[in-house]
Protein backbone atom coordinates (compact mmCIF):
# COMPACT_ATOMS: atom_id res chain seq x y z
CA UNK A 1 0.00 0.00 0.00
CA UNK A 2 0.97 3.17 -0.86
CA UNK A 3 2.18 5.89 2.28
CA UNK A 4 -0.54 8.04 3.20
CA UNK A 5 -0.84 11.71 1.96
CA UNK A 6 0.29 13.88 4.63
CA UNK A 7 -2.22 17.41 4.29
CA UNK A 8 -1.22 20.04 6.86
CA UNK A 9 -3.96 20.91 8.73
CA UNK A 10 -4.81 24.43 7.40
CA UNK A 11 -7.67 23.31 5.33
CA UNK A 12 -9.70 26.23 5.10
CA UNK A 13 -13.57 24.75 5.16
CA UNK A 14 -15.43 25.48 2.07
CA UNK A 15 -16.92 28.27 1.05
CA UNK A 16 -13.64 29.72 1.66
CA UNK A 17 -12.45 29.29 -2.13
CA UNK A 18 -8.64 28.02 -1.68
CA UNK A 19 -7.28 25.30 -4.00
CA UNK A 20 -3.98 23.37 -4.06
CA UNK A 21 -1.99 22.85 -7.29
CA UNK A 22 -0.46 19.34 -8.34
CA UNK A 23 2.37 18.95 -10.74
CA UNK A 24 5.71 17.57 -11.88
CA UNK A 25 8.12 19.14 -13.20
CA UNK A 26 12.22 18.97 -14.92
CA UNK A 27 15.11 20.50 -12.86
CA UNK A 28 14.53 23.17 -15.61
CA UNK A 29 11.24 23.71 -14.85
CA UNK A 30 9.51 21.85 -17.85
CA UNK A 31 6.44 20.66 -17.59
CA UNK A 32 5.61 19.34 -21.18
CA UNK A 33 5.64 19.86 -24.68
CA UNK A 34 3.64 19.72 -28.01
CA UNK A 35 1.03 18.41 -25.95
CA UNK A 36 2.64 15.61 -23.70
CA UNK A 37 5.26 14.58 -20.77
CA UNK A 38 8.58 13.14 -22.41
CA UNK A 39 8.86 11.12 -19.38
CA UNK A 40 6.64 8.20 -17.43
CA UNK A 41 6.42 7.74 -13.73
CA UNK A 42 3.74 5.31 -12.52
CA UNK A 43 4.49 5.70 -8.81
CA UNK A 44 4.01 10.10 -9.74
CA UNK A 45 1.03 8.95 -11.82
CA UNK A 46 -0.45 6.89 -8.78
CA UNK A 47 0.40 9.86 -6.97
CA UNK A 48 -0.98 12.64 -8.60
CA UNK A 49 -4.59 10.18 -8.94
CA UNK A 50 -4.43 9.97 -4.94
CA UNK A 51 -4.47 13.45 -4.28
CA UNK A 52 -6.39 14.83 -6.73
CA UNK A 53 -9.36 11.79 -5.39
CA UNK A 54 -8.26 12.08 -1.66
CA UNK A 55 -11.60 12.79 0.94
CA UNK A 56 -11.06 16.51 1.73
CA UNK A 57 -11.36 16.34 5.66
CA UNK A 58 -14.78 18.35 5.26
CA UNK A 59 -16.48 15.96 3.37
CA UNK A 60 -17.83 13.14 5.99
CA UNK A 61 -16.71 9.76 5.89
CA UNK A 62 -20.06 8.51 4.53
CA UNK A 63 -20.74 10.61 2.10
CA UNK A 64 -19.92 10.32 -1.98
CA UNK A 65 -17.98 13.31 -2.96
CA UNK A 66 -15.88 14.50 -6.38
CA UNK A 67 -13.24 16.30 -5.95
CA UNK A 68 -12.48 19.25 -8.85
CA UNK A 69 -9.74 19.07 -11.26
CA UNK A 70 -8.78 23.02 -12.82
CA UNK A 71 -7.26 22.57 -16.11
CA UNK A 72 -6.27 24.68 -19.44
CA UNK A 73 -8.10 23.42 -22.98
CA UNK A 74 -4.83 22.58 -24.34
CA UNK A 75 -4.25 20.14 -21.18
CA UNK A 76 -8.15 18.85 -21.07
CA UNK A 77 -7.35 18.10 -25.05
CA UNK A 78 -4.22 16.12 -24.97
CA UNK A 79 -5.76 13.70 -22.51
CA UNK A 80 -6.55 10.36 -24.39
CA UNK A 81 -10.24 9.93 -25.47
CA UNK A 82 -10.74 7.16 -22.90
CA UNK A 83 -9.39 9.22 -19.82
CA UNK A 84 -11.31 12.48 -21.23
CA UNK A 85 -12.93 13.70 -18.36
CA UNK A 86 -10.68 12.60 -15.67
CA UNK A 87 -12.98 10.32 -13.99
CA UNK A 88 -14.30 10.30 -10.46
CA UNK A 89 -13.70 14.40 -10.36
CA UNK A 90 -15.35 17.18 -12.00
CA UNK A 91 -13.42 18.81 -14.72
CA UNK A 92 -13.51 22.95 -15.23
CA UNK A 93 -11.55 23.51 -18.27
CA UNK A 94 -10.48 27.16 -18.79
CA UNK A 95 -10.90 28.49 -22.39
CA UNK A 96 -11.21 32.02 -23.99
CA UNK A 97 -13.56 31.03 -26.68
CA UNK A 98 -12.95 26.99 -28.24
CA UNK A 99 -15.74 25.62 -25.68
CA UNK A 100 -16.98 24.23 -28.74
CA UNK A 101 -14.52 21.83 -29.08
CA UNK A 102 -14.74 20.85 -25.62
CA UNK A 103 -18.12 18.33 -25.86
CA UNK A 104 -20.72 18.41 -23.33
CA UNK A 105 -20.19 15.67 -19.95
CA UNK A 106 -22.33 15.80 -16.72
CA UNK A 107 -18.53 15.95 -15.77
CA UNK A 108 -16.91 18.79 -17.48
CA UNK A 109 -17.89 22.94 -17.26
CA UNK A 110 -16.31 25.08 -19.56
CA UNK A 111 -15.03 28.29 -17.57
CA UNK A 112 -13.43 31.80 -19.04
CA UNK A 113 -11.38 32.39 -16.08
CA UNK A 114 -9.63 31.26 -13.11
CA UNK A 115 -11.56 33.22 -11.24
CA UNK A 116 -14.44 32.12 -12.56
CA UNK A 117 -13.55 28.74 -11.77
CA UNK A 118 -13.11 28.94 -8.16
CA UNK A 119 -16.61 30.82 -8.22
CA UNK A 120 -18.51 27.76 -10.03
CA UNK A 121 -17.12 25.52 -7.21
CA UNK A 122 -18.55 27.79 -4.72
CA UNK A 123 -22.18 28.03 -6.63
CA UNK A 124 -21.81 24.21 -6.71
CA UNK A 125 -21.12 23.84 -2.74
CA UNK A 126 -24.04 26.03 -2.03
CA UNK A 127 -26.37 24.62 -4.47
CA UNK A 128 -26.38 21.37 -2.62
CA UNK A 129 -25.21 18.10 -4.00
CA UNK A 130 -24.00 17.83 -7.54
CA UNK A 131 -26.07 15.38 -9.52
CA UNK A 132 -23.83 13.09 -11.43
CA UNK A 133 -24.24 9.40 -13.66
CA UNK A 134 -23.15 8.03 -9.88
CA UNK A 135 -25.92 10.06 -7.88
CA UNK A 136 -25.74 13.17 -5.85
CA UNK A 137 -22.45 13.82 -4.70
CA UNK A 138 -20.83 16.55 -2.69
CA UNK A 139 -17.91 18.84 -4.14
CA UNK A 140 -14.75 18.23 -2.43
CA UNK A 141 -11.52 20.16 -2.85
CA UNK A 142 -9.67 21.76 -5.60
CA UNK A 143 -7.06 20.77 -7.54
CA UNK A 144 -5.20 23.30 -10.41
CA UNK A 145 -3.56 20.61 -12.78
CA UNK A 146 -1.31 22.62 -15.63
CA UNK A 147 -0.74 23.36 -18.15
CA UNK A 148 1.63 26.45 -18.13
CA UNK A 149 -1.15 29.19 -18.72
CA UNK A 150 -2.98 28.10 -15.80
CA UNK A 151 -0.08 26.98 -13.62
CA UNK A 152 0.91 30.73 -14.51
CA UNK A 153 -2.11 31.79 -13.20
CA UNK A 154 -2.03 29.52 -10.14
CA UNK A 155 0.85 30.33 -8.80
CA UNK A 156 -0.12 33.93 -8.74
CA UNK A 157 -3.47 33.63 -6.97
CA UNK A 158 -3.93 34.53 -3.34
CA UNK A 159 -6.15 31.44 -2.78
CA UNK A 160 -3.84 29.31 -3.98
CA UNK A 161 -2.82 26.47 -0.96
CA UNK A 162 -0.59 23.86 -1.27
CA UNK A 163 1.61 23.10 -4.13
CA UNK A 164 2.77 19.46 -4.68
CA UNK A 165 5.48 19.25 -6.99
CA UNK A 166 7.42 16.28 -8.05
CA UNK A 167 10.65 17.47 -9.06
CA UNK A 168 11.67 14.82 -12.00
CA UNK A 169 15.79 15.33 -11.74
CA UNK A 170 16.25 15.27 -15.15
CA UNK A 171 16.87 18.28 -17.54
CA UNK A 172 14.94 18.74 -20.49
CA UNK A 173 16.39 20.25 -23.93
CA UNK A 174 13.22 22.64 -24.97
CA UNK A 175 15.01 23.54 -28.19
CA UNK A 176 13.42 19.90 -29.40
CA UNK A 177 10.13 21.17 -28.54
CA UNK A 178 7.88 23.77 -31.18
CA UNK A 179 5.79 24.51 -27.84
CA UNK A 180 7.11 24.04 -24.68
CA UNK A 181 5.32 24.57 -21.36
CA UNK A 182 7.16 25.64 -18.09
CA UNK A 183 6.16 26.45 -14.13
CA UNK A 184 7.69 29.79 -12.77
CA UNK A 185 9.99 29.15 -9.65
CA UNK A 186 8.19 27.86 -7.29
CA UNK A 187 9.95 29.63 -4.57
CA UNK A 188 9.06 32.90 -5.63
CA UNK A 189 4.96 32.01 -4.20
CA UNK A 190 5.41 28.93 -2.43
CA UNK A 191 7.94 28.08 0.96
CA UNK A 192 8.77 24.12 1.11
CA UNK A 193 7.85 22.44 3.92
CA UNK A 194 11.02 20.32 3.91
CA UNK A 195 9.87 17.61 6.16
CA UNK A 196 7.42 16.83 3.83
CA UNK A 197 9.77 15.71 0.43
CA UNK A 198 9.14 11.86 -0.12
CA UNK A 199 10.99 10.15 -2.29
CA UNK A 200 9.50 8.24 -5.40
CA UNK A 201 11.24 5.04 -6.49
CA UNK A 202 13.29 4.92 -9.46
CA UNK A 203 12.09 4.54 -12.63
CA UNK A 204 13.43 4.11 -16.51
CA UNK A 205 16.65 5.91 -14.62
CA UNK A 206 14.95 8.58 -13.80
CA UNK A 207 14.93 9.80 -10.03
CA UNK A 208 12.29 11.83 -8.65
CA UNK A 209 10.66 13.50 -5.25
CA UNK A 210 7.44 14.27 -4.35
CA UNK A 211 7.70 18.21 -2.57
CA UNK A 212 5.16 19.93 -0.87
CA UNK A 213 4.90 23.85 -1.12
CA UNK A 214 2.47 25.99 1.33
CA UNK A 215 1.83 29.66 -0.54
CA UNK A 216 4.04 31.93 0.84
CA UNK A 217 1.63 34.13 1.75
CA UNK A 218 -0.02 31.81 4.10
CA UNK A 219 3.15 30.91 5.79
CA UNK A 220 3.55 33.07 8.63
CA UNK A 221 -0.09 32.91 9.39
CA UNK A 222 0.74 29.30 10.05
CA UNK A 223 1.88 28.31 13.58
CA UNK A 224 4.28 25.32 13.77
CA UNK A 225 1.61 23.17 15.38
CA UNK A 226 -1.12 23.34 12.35
CA UNK A 227 1.46 21.95 9.79
CA UNK A 228 0.96 18.67 11.95
CA UNK A 229 -0.30 15.97 9.37
CA UNK A 230 -4.25 15.25 9.81
CA UNK A 231 -5.54 13.42 7.14
CA UNK A 232 -4.51 10.37 5.46
CA UNK A 233 -5.07 8.91 1.95
CA UNK A 234 -7.95 6.18 2.53
CA UNK A 235 -7.63 2.78 1.65
CA UNK A 236 -10.39 2.80 -1.33
CA UNK A 237 -8.42 5.20 -3.16
CA UNK A 238 -5.90 2.16 -4.16
CA UNK A 239 -8.66 0.42 -4.84
CA UNK A 240 -10.82 0.21 -8.39
CA UNK A 241 -8.54 -1.08 -10.95
CA UNK A 242 -5.53 0.19 -13.28
CA UNK A 243 -7.83 2.14 -15.59
CA UNK A 244 -6.50 5.66 -14.19
CA UNK A 245 -2.86 4.68 -13.75
CA UNK A 246 -2.95 3.34 -17.33
CA UNK A 247 -4.62 6.47 -18.70
CA UNK A 248 -1.82 8.72 -17.03
CA UNK A 249 0.78 6.16 -18.19
CA UNK A 250 -1.25 6.67 -21.71
CA UNK A 251 -0.57 10.24 -21.17
CA UNK A 252 2.86 10.72 -19.88
CA UNK A 253 4.27 7.90 -21.90
CA UNK A 254 2.74 7.89 -25.51
CA UNK A 255 5.49 9.45 -27.09
CA UNK A 256 8.10 8.20 -24.11
CA UNK A 257 10.33 6.50 -27.05
CA UNK A 258 10.54 9.43 -28.91
CA UNK A 259 10.80 11.25 -25.90
CA UNK A 260 14.06 9.59 -24.61
CA UNK A 261 16.16 11.23 -27.44
CA UNK A 262 14.81 14.25 -26.41
CA UNK A 263 16.50 13.65 -22.42
CA UNK A 264 19.48 16.04 -22.08
CA UNK A 265 20.66 14.39 -18.75
CA UNK A 266 19.75 12.09 -16.16
N1 LIG B 1 4.01 17.98 -16.02
C1 LIG B 1 2.79 18.25 -15.61
O1 LIG B 1 2.47 18.12 -14.41
C2 LIG B 1 1.76 18.74 -16.59
C3 LIG B 1 0.42 18.90 -16.20
C4 LIG B 1 -0.49 19.36 -17.15
C5 LIG B 1 -0.10 19.64 -18.43
N2 LIG B 1 1.19 19.46 -18.77
C6 LIG B 1 1.66 19.79 -20.12
O2 LIG B 1 1.49 21.20 -20.31
C7 LIG B 1 1.32 21.43 -21.71
C8 LIG B 1 0.09 22.30 -21.93
O3 LIG B 1 0.29 23.56 -21.29
P1 LIG B 1 -0.02 24.92 -22.08
O4 LIG B 1 0.49 26.07 -21.29
O5 LIG B 1 0.46 24.77 -23.48
O6 LIG B 1 -1.62 24.93 -22.17
P2 LIG B 1 -2.75 24.89 -21.01
O7 LIG B 1 -2.33 25.77 -19.89
O8 LIG B 1 -3.10 23.49 -20.75
O9 LIG B 1 -3.98 25.52 -21.79
C9 LIG B 1 -3.89 26.79 -22.39
C10 LIG B 1 -5.27 27.22 -22.82
O10 LIG B 1 -6.06 27.53 -21.67
C11 LIG B 1 -6.92 28.61 -21.98
N3 LIG B 1 -6.56 29.75 -21.13
C12 LIG B 1 -5.33 30.16 -20.77
N4 LIG B 1 -5.43 31.26 -19.98
C13 LIG B 1 -6.74 31.51 -19.84
C14 LIG B 1 -7.48 32.51 -19.15
N5 LIG B 1 -6.85 33.47 -18.43
N6 LIG B 1 -8.80 32.49 -19.21
C15 LIG B 1 -9.44 31.52 -19.94
N7 LIG B 1 -8.81 30.57 -20.60
C16 LIG B 1 -7.46 30.55 -20.57
C17 LIG B 1 -6.72 28.93 -23.45
O11 LIG B 1 -7.63 28.10 -24.14
P3 LIG B 1 -8.28 28.54 -25.56
O12 LIG B 1 -7.16 28.47 -26.54
O13 LIG B 1 -9.33 27.52 -25.79
O14 LIG B 1 -8.84 29.91 -25.37
C18 LIG B 1 -5.30 28.46 -23.68
O15 LIG B 1 -5.01 28.17 -25.03
C19 LIG B 1 1.21 20.08 -22.38
O16 LIG B 1 2.47 19.72 -22.95
C20 LIG B 1 0.88 19.15 -21.23
O17 LIG B 1 1.34 17.82 -21.48
C21 LIG B 1 2.13 19.01 -17.88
Amino acid sequence: MSPPIMFPEIDCPPPCGQFDLVVAASTNNFIGGDSYIPWTLKSDLAHFRRVTTARPSFVPDSTPFVNVVIMGRITYQSLPDKFRPLPGRLNIVLTRGNSANIPDHPLVRKVGSLDCALNLVQELRRAGPLLTDAGPVAVGSSFVIGGGEIYALAFQHPARRLLFLTRVKVSIDVSLFTRSAFIQDVDTYFTQLKDKTRQLPEEGGLESQVEMWLNSGIMPAVPEADTAPVASEQDTLDKGGDSEEDFLAMMAGAKAADARGRRTSF
